[in-house]
């Protein structure tokens, strides 16, 4: 049973529909209904309108706040720009727990040895047995590394196993994520943040897919995003706290268009190329992927291999799939199993393609012309090799 809404209230719901962008009637609007007499009246107006059209996270704070009041928990929520608030300690992916996987090493991951070796020298051994070293000398151990290169190619799976190798807890944050979730009160929540991983320290803060920070801090400047942005890179350059024993890693398919603020000393100073899987990843992933399917005696994953060269380990995954919907569809029964066979590969080669090529295409030329400091030599190495 909902009040008629008094004359006042209701022409300001009109002005705020017809220009939901004017800040300064959606305040007023949301001062008046704090003094509204009966609740109902709040429900009434703000069931008018749309919450994603409110400019600014704080008035729809409020308006969440007054709907709660009002008894109405399932328009609060709507209104309620992130997750959770005002509490310190932040659910990252609602309030479910974190899909966390089995803990993967690199024994899950084939091949890539340069790239394993690197990692090691450059970021577990430091930052796992040189920890008491790092102290006594009170050099900064902090920084971050960032991982690029093509898309599929095992950048978040490398993630995940260099904390399971440091021994370090695993905080997954992904860019999307806290852009959708931490506007409005953006300091605080990534204090929340930093503030739990430090608790759980060593400890590894993985921001994937980085680049959607760094590109909506251009783009999208007016949403309040500078401002989580501008919270992280605080955060990370540990004036508000301790940064000891905390790894941050970002992982990105397009490092060039990182704003350059993320890459300054004690943020992601380093790069790691990952580049797409070679023969015996290739091979380690095609094996990995067969077992325990049915699978023809004469195919010759050998010549899948080598098929292959420029395949991402998505692409790879793609194609097997691919030639076990073949096999499955030459099947006439549970009983009457046609095995996955060279020919089925041979069909699936048809539809799935490297996505890779593309991407190195793209990168070939930042590696040559934007690489004054040094950022892209790896994928320069790369990129001669592959060319041969
Ligand atoms: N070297 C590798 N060894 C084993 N699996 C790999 C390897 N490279 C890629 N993969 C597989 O390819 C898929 C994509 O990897 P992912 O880490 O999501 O790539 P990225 O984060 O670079 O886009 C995953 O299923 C992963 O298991
Ligand atoms: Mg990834």
């Amino acid at each position: 049973m909902s009040q008629p809404l008094t004359a006042d209230i209701a022409s300001l719901v009109d002005l705020v529909k017809s220009n939901p962008s004017m800040e300064a009637s959606f305040r007023a609007l949301v001062v008046l209904l704090g003094t509204a007499p009966d609740s109902s009246v709040i429900v009434a107006a703000l069931g008018r309108l749309d919450p994603g059209a409110c400019p600014s996270p704080e008035l729809r704070e409020q308006a969440a706040a007054l709907l709660d009041k009002a008894d109405s928990p399932q328009l609060a929520a709507l209104w309620r720009p992130a997750v959770a608030t005002n509490t310190n300690v932040v659910p990252l992916h609602g309030e479910a727990p974190k899909p966390q996987g089995p803990s993967i090493g690199f024994d899950d991951i084939g091949g890539l040895e340069d790239v394993k070796r690197q990692v090691r020298r450059k970021i577990i051994n430091p930052f796992r047995d040189k920890r008491a070293l790092f102290e006594k000398f009170k050099r900064k151990a902090g920084g971050g590394v960032l991982m690029y290169g093509p898309t599929g190619c095992g950048k978040t799976m490398l993630a995940r196993a260099l904390a399971t190798e440091c021994n370090a807890s695993f905080q997954d944050v992904r860019a999307a994520d806290i852009l959708d979730q931490y506007v409005g009160n953006a300091e605080k929540r990534i204090a929340g943040l930093f503030e739990e991983t430090r608790r759980s320290r060593p400890a590894v803060l993985f921001f994937d897919e980085v680049e959607a920070l760094a590109q909506r801090r251009q783009y999208d400047s007016s949403r309040g995003v500078n401002t989580v942005v501008s919270a992280l890179l605080t955060e990370m350059d540990g004036f508000a706290g301790d940064n000891e024993g905390m790894l941050f890693l970002g992982a990105t398919n397009v490092p060039w268009s990182l704003d350059a603020a993320f890459r300054r000393p004690g943020r992601f100073d380093r790069t790691i190329f990952v580049p797409p899987p070679d023969r015996v990843a290739r091979e380690f992933i095609l094996k990995g992927a067969l077992e325990g399917r049915p699978v023809a005696k004469d195919l010759d994953v050998e010549a899948l291999v080598g098929k292959t060269g420029g395949f991402s380990g998505a692409d790879l995954g793609a194609l097997i799939e691919t030639a076990v919907d073949y096999a499955i569809e030459e099947s006439r029964s549970d009983d009457e199993i046609e095995p996955i066979s060279n020919a089925h590969f041979r069909e699936a080669f048809r539809e799935v393609r490297s996505t890779v090529g593309e991407w190195l295409g793209q990168a070939r030329n930042f590696a040559e012309y934007a690489n004054g400091d040094g950022t892209y030599d790896e994928l320069a190495e790369f990129l001669k090799k592959y060319a041969k």
